[in-house]
């Protein structure tokens, strides 16, 4: 089994993040056996789809990292890197944009719900980005990527870019990439409002509990977020319409690696004034450990960026077979 899965760079990483994406990946590793691999890149060129602020890349790149690390990927288990230090990933993009018809993205969801109606406008790396997400995972024969909903149509383009390409060339080369089934995410809402997902872009800092907060703020954030007078029901049907108290119950739920039913039987009956307290000791005893390596690698950005670069290292080598034979098969 050889897993890939990547990330795009963003700095400010918050609960949300951690529980939606990042545990998940620390599982996948978990769940490896003896020669399966995870390689998890930062997605740096993906980044060229929205306006780039050049200044922050690097410091996005490393951040990413070090939030990656602190959360417990362990670079001696997985390959850990940014795409841009691998240029195979460009390279064979290039030379499945031979294979990948512009029908087939003209038919891409995410392509007409990002363009709207200002086409003609948009960067051609919007239009042609889930041809580089084919390559980034079929440069390293992936057995496996983890999609979420608005996902799955890339990867289904990926397997039809593959098997064109194996049945153009007349070679068996590319793997047929499988979806990875992990445990749905939770999608964890913002404190203020319990309908608006939780984010980085939201100008309210008091929305959201960022992974570098200190105790004392992750405290005073849960304290303040916003909720309703009435007791916690004693099943999960009880939480509808109550989408701030529903918000709360899932928070508690991941964090403690529980169902919100579980979590609901323990707590039936209790007000926001007991649960919050609960809840946020739960917080910190998670969140204060991931904050301390956290800062810690923060104010050694060298050595993250070693991880990165021998990262890249291992992810070369590991690409370089696959790309030399999608060049001889196109007979360069
Ligand atoms: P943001 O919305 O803060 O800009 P990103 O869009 O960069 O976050 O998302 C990075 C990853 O974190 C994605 O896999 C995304 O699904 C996940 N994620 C972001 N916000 C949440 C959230 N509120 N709940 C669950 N997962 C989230
Ligand atoms: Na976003």
């Amino acid at each position: 089994m050889r897993v890939v899965s990547g990330i795009q760079p963003t700095g400010n990483l918050h609960l949300g993040n951690y529980l939606g994406a990042i545990k998940n990946w620390v599982a996948m590793q978990d769940a490896m056996a003896g020669g399966d691999t995870c390689l998890f890149f930062l997605a740096d060129l993906h980044a060229l789809t929205q306006p780039v602020v050049a200044a922050d890349m690097a410091a996005n790149t490393i951040e990413m990292a070090a939030t990656l690390l602190a959360c417990g990927i362990d670079p001696d288990r997985s390959i850990l890197f940014n795409q841009a230090r691998v240029a195979a990933h460009s390279e064979l993009a290039w030379l499945l944009g031979g294979t990948a018809r512009v029908g087939w993205l003209n038919r891409m969801t995410q392509w007409k719900d990002k363009a709207g109606k200002n086409r003609e406008g948009q960067s051609i790396g919007l239009f042609t980005y889930p041809v580089l997400q084919a390559a980034d995972v079929l440069v390293y024969q992936a057995t496996h990527v983890p999609v979420g909903d608005d996902q799955k149509q890339h990867l289904e383009l990926a397997r039809d870019i593959a098997a064109k390409f194996n049945t153009d060339f007349a070679v068996d080369l590319f793997t047929l990439p499988e979806p990875y089934i992990s445990p749905a995410a939770p999608r964890i809402m913002s404190l203020r409002d319990g309908t608006a997902k939780m984010s980085k872009s939201d100008p309210s800092d008091a929305s959201r509990i960022n992974l570098v907060d200190s105790d004392d703020l992750i405290a005073q954030k849960l304290k303040r977020a916003k909720t309703d007078p009435e007791p916690l029901p004693d099943t999960p049907a009880g939480l509808e319409n109550r989408p701030e108290a529903r918000n709360l119950v899932t928070i508690f739920a991941a964090l403690s690696g529980r169902t919100p039913a579980d979590v609901l039987r323990e707590h039936a009956g209790q007000g926001f004034g007991a649960f919050k307290p609960v809840l946020t000791d739960l917080a910190v005893a998670t969140l204060a450990p991931i904050r301390e390596r956290l800062t810690a690698m923060l104010t050694d950005r060298e050595s993250v960026g070693v991880v990165l670069r021998n990262g890249a290292e291992k992810a070369r080598s590991l690409a370089a077979p696959t790309l030399l034979a999608a060049q001889q098969a196109i007979g360069l």
